[in-house]
C-alpha cells in the first residue's frame, strides 16, 4: 500500500516504520504524503488505539529532510514545503488524540530530529544521535524545530545545538529531557510497546485530553482554564463512570472510550 513506509498494527499499537534505510530514512515528498496518509489512518481507524514512528535499518531514524530535493526549490517553494510538512505530519501528530511515541533507533537529525520531537514523547538505543545540522546547508529547521526544541530543553541549550549543528548522544539527550528512556537496540520497540499497552489499559477520551490539555501548556491563566474545561468534560463521558465504579466496586475498569 505504501512505497516508503511499512506499517503494522498489532495489539491495537500501529507501528509506522520509515523504509528508506539506503538513504538513511530520508523525509522526500512521497514520505511526507505517505507519513500524512498513515497519520489520518491512526487518527480514523477505531482498530489503533496508540502509534509508533520508527526507522528502518541498523543505522537510522531519519537522517532529515532529503537534501536531494532542495537545489531547485525556490523561497516560496520553501516555505510551502515546510507549511505543507508542519500541516500534513508534524502538527497532526503532535494534536492526535491517541499516544503516537518515536522509537529512535540511530540518526535523528534535521526533520527527524523534528519528526521525534513532534511525537508525544521520545525513548531511544543507546545507538541513536539527535541533531538540528540544517546551519551546515545554509538552512534552519523548517518543521518545529526551532519552537519544539526550544520549549522542550529551554532557550541556550536549543540555541547551542542549531548554532553548532552538533550531535548529541542518546544519553546526553535524556540529560537534555528530550528523551525519556534509553535501551539497548534489541529492548527499544518492546519497551516502546510495554509503555504503550500501559496507556491503552487507561480511559481513552482522558488520555486524549491529557495530549490537549499538555498541548496548551500555557503558564498564565489560560493554560489553566483550558485543563478546568477539560476536566469538566470528563464527567459527561461513560469512562469517568466506568473507571469511578469500578474503583469503589474494587475491580478492573473496562473503558469504551466513550
Ligand atoms: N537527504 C538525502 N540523502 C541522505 C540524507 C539526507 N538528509 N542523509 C543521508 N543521505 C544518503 C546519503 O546521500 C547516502 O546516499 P548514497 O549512498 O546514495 O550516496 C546514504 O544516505 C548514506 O549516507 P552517508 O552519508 O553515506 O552515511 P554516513 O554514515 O557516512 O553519514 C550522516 C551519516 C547521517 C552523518 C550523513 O548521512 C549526513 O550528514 N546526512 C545529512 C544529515 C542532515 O544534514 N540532515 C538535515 C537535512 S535538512
Amino acid at each position: 500500500m505504501y512505497n516508503t513506509l511499512l506499517v503494522q498494527t498489532n495489539d491495537s499499537i500501529c507501528t509506522i516504520t520509515i523504509n528508506r534505510p539506503d538513504k538513511l530514512n530520508a523525509l522526500n515528498k512521497t514520505v511526507i504524503t505517505e507519513l500524512s496518509a498513515a497519520i489520518d489512518e491512526v487518527y480514523i481507524n477505531a482498530d489503533i488505539k496508540s502509534a509508533i514512528i520508527t526507522g528502518a535499518g541498523a543505522k537510522a531514524f531519519v537522517a532529515g529532510a532529503d537534501i536531494s530535493e532542495f537545489l531547485e526549490l525556490s523561497a516560496a517553494d520553501g516555505e510551502e514545503l515546510a507549511r505543507r510538512g508542519q500541516q500534513w505530519v508534524f502538527d497532526k501528530i503532535e494534536n492526535s488524540p491517541k499516544p503516537i511515541i518515536a522509537a529512535v533507533n540511530g540518526f535523528a537529525l534535521g526533520g527527524g530530529c523534528e519528526l521525534a520531537l513532534a511525537c508525544h514523547f521520545i525513548y531511544a538505543s543507546e545507538n541513536a544521535k539527535f541533531g538540528q545540522p540544517e546551519v551546515n546547508l545554509g538552512l534552519i529547521p523548517g518543521y518545529g524545530g526551532t519552537q519544539r526544541l526550544t520549549q522542550l530543553i529551554g532557550r541556550n541549550r536549543s540555541m547551542e545545538l542549531l548554532m553548532t549543528g552538533n550531535m548529541i548522544t542518546a544519553k546526553e539527550a535524556m540529560e537534555y529531557g528530550m528523551v525519556n528512556k534509553v535501551t539497548s537496540t534489541e529492548e527499544l520497540l518492546p519497551k516502546v510497546k510495554e509503555t504503550l499497552l500501559l496507556i491503552q489499559s487507561k480511559a481513552p477520551v482522558a488520555i486524549g485530553n491529557v495530549i490537549e490539555c499538555v498541548n496548551n501548556f500555557d503558564h498564565t491563566q489560560q493554560g489553566y482554564d483550558f485543563e478546568i474545561k477539560k476536566f469538566g468534560e470528563c464527567f459527561a463521558t461513560e469512562d469517568l463512570k466506568e473507571g469511578a465504579s469500578a474503583f469503589l466496586e474494587k475491580r478492573k475498569a473496562n473503558f469504551k472510550g466513550k
